[in-house]
């Protein structure tokens, strides 16, 4: 689905497919360059990572496994509360492993320093993330990101794998929700 063919329920598009796959392909380099000769697994998070997984992973020039985690925050409301709850934790064991945590988007924040946290934990031997968008004015909390796509305004974005009420997350591009979809 193409932002044109949902004109009107958009206000904007932030990042396009083009340079969402040209900003990817950057960094996967630097992944790349970063990790060689190191055991590296790349961990998503369900579900809104699925497409910067799919398309980084594609972009990176050997390979690499993927493992997922999903959770869900505790809590009523559609903002993050920080307290996480596992709903499908990873297949492997991280021990000794560098792991990638590859995400959407860092909006608050919390939800990864609770991910990032929790992994720490596992004896990995290190613990770095990649997110294709964040939301400066949004933080609540502070996060160590080696990698960000964009920064982007504290805006209702949609697409690329970000959803509004589930929907949306097929749009190619990223872009802001028109308030009459959502009030
Ligand atoms: C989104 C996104 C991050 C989190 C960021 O997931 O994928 O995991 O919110 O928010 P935060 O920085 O304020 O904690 P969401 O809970 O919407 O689930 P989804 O990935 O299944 O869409």
């Amino acid at each position: 689905m193409d932002a044109k063919d949902i004109e009107a329920d958009l206000i904007r598009v932030h990042c396009t497919e083009e340079q969402i796959q040209t900003r990817l392909g950057e960094l996967a380099v630097e992944v790349w360059d970063h990790y060689e000769g190191k055991d590296l697994l790349l961990v998503g998070v369900l579900k809104g990572a699925v497409m910067v997984m799919a398309d980084l992973m594609r972009h990176l020039p050997g390979s690499a496994p993927m493992d997922w985690m999903a959770v869900s925050s505790y809590g009523s409301g559609t903002k993050s509360s920080g307290v996480v709850r596992i709903l499908k934790d990873l297949d492997a064991d991280i021990t000794g492993k560098h792991v990638l945590i590859v995400e959407d988007i860092i909006d608050s924040g919390l939800t990864l320093s609770w991910i990032r946290a929790n992994l720490s934990s596992r004896n990995p031997a290190s613990v770095e993330i990649l997110t294709l968008l964040r939301k400066p004015d949004a933080a609540k909390v502070e996060i160590d990101t080696r990698w960000v796509g964009f920064d982007i305004p504290n805006e209702f974005v949609v697409g690329y794998g970000l959803d509004y009420d589930e929907g949306y997350r097929n749009l190619r591009d990223v872009a802001t929700l028109a308030p009459h979809v959502y009030s």
